[in-house]
């Protein structure tokens, strides 16, 4: 039974439950983590601008995104290694956003590879970075394909990788390296180490990303492997181009920040973007999502869909996201932490809390449907 009241006590029950280096990887941000704190300084500094004596008896949260109906303007974000918080933790994400019907977004570094994850029977969009050996990069793509993914979101605020000096003292990182210190923080999570990691080496061997090549699996990785599979710091417009030609369904660029960069990607025939700071975790100097959004909005909302990440905590925070002209937010560390407590429970818990706060933020601004939150449901910035 997992009764947390809200995001705060969910992440306080997933820190008791996750060994350090692993929750600081989640939890944290990049270098001096000035990104994480904008991001929620910028959420509290909207405010709502409520109209009563409205009839808010029968409230709809239900939305459509690229023509399909979703329970609530929400997607579970691509996260790296979700497995590692809960065993099968990816399979539990999907079957948890299964239950509220709205799409999981699945990472190219997930634990658990697409195939497994479609077995839940959720809609899956599938999270892309570009491999240097393309070739590979491709077959990984077609796999998303067959295995049912709607949409591909290609993330492009990762083009080298981010200053996290956390995980360098925590030891943390992929493929797993052995140390005294992971083994002694290991051991103080009993829990997560019979519950997550002894169930997975007994499984399926060594936790790593599931859609990689298997030489990448252990330490001793093959130097040209790791060239492979490296994330790739030449990606261009040309590689969006041809990715756009190969991919027939919804494709999205994640970790726009920028109205120049938004116009092109409309040029580019992409059908969405996530406006996103990547959770506050890649530049520290980032704006928040959320500060970058209007603009992008005036600029291309109404010939592509925007979405928008990063803090989402509470509902009131989805009914912001809405007033600002994004369509759906993606949900990120919430749902890793009603995993890490309790799996499919825990994960659709936090869901279940989300929706219910945007339900009674509706009722409170007199905005009973999604399609009737906009501009003038905001407060407006002097
Ligand atoms: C642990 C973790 C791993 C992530 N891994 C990826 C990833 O593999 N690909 C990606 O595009 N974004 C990744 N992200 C970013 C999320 O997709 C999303 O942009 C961000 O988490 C939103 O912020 P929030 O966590 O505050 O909701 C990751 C975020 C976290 C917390």
């Amino acid at each position: 039974m997992v009764n947390a009241l809200n995001y705060a006590e969910m992440r306080a029950l997933a820190r008791r439950r996750l060994p350090r280096g692993l929750f600081e990887y989640i939890d944290r941000g990049t270098e001096d983590e000035v990104a994480l704190a904008a991001v929620r300084e910028a959420w509290d500094r909207l405010k709502l601008a409520p109209a009563v004596l409205v009839d808010v008896s029968e409230r709809r949260m239900d939305t459509v995104l690229f023509g399909r109906r979703l329970g609530f303007p929400a997607v579970i974000a691509p996260t790296a290694l979700a497995g590692l918080v809960w065993h099968d933790g990816e399979a539990a994400l999907a079957r948890a956003a299964a239950r509220a019907d709205i799409p999981f977004c699945v990472s190219t570094q997930s634990v658990t590879p697409i195939e497994h994850i479609a077995r839940s029977g959720a809609r899956l969009w599938f999270q892309l970075y570009v491999w240097r050996d393309r070739q590979l990069m491709l077959r990984l793509l077609e796999r998303a394909r067959d295995a049912g993914a709607e949409a591909l979101i290609l993330t492009v605020d990762t083009a080298v990788g981010p200053n996290r000096e956390y995980n360098v003292r925590n030891g943390f990182g992929m493929p797993i390296q052995p140390s005294l210190r992971a083994a002694i923080d290991v051991l103080s999570r009993p829990r997560w180490l019979a519950g997550v990691l002894l169930r997975q080496l007994l499984a399926d061997g060594v936790p790593t990303y599931a859609h990689y090549p298997p030489e990448f699996r252990t330490r001793v990785t093959r130097p040209a492997i790791a060239d492979a599979v490296r994330l790739d710091d030449r990606v261009s417009w040309r590689d969006v181009a041809e990715l756009r030609r190969s991919w027939r369904g919804p494709f999205l660029l994640k970790g726009i920040l920028r109205v120049d960069d938004a116009r092109r990607a409309l040029e580019a025939g992409i059908d969405g973007i996530v406006v996103s700071s990547h959770g506050g975790r890649n530049l520290d100097s980032a704006p928040p999502a959320i500060e970058a959004l209007p603009a992008i909005v005036d600029a291309v909302g109404d010939r592509m869909t925007v979405l928008v990440d990063g803090g989402v905590r509470r509902g009131s925070h989805i009914a912001k996201a809405l007033a600002l002209g994004a369509k759906a937010v993606l949900v990120g560390r919430a749902t890793l932490y009603g995993t890490a407590f309790g799996g499919e429970a825990g994960a659709g818990r936090m869901l279940d809390l989300l929706r219910d706060e945007l339900g009674r933020t509706m009722g409170l601004i007199g905005r009973p449907t999604v399609a009737s939150i906009g501009p003038d449901s905001l407060v407006p910035h002097r």
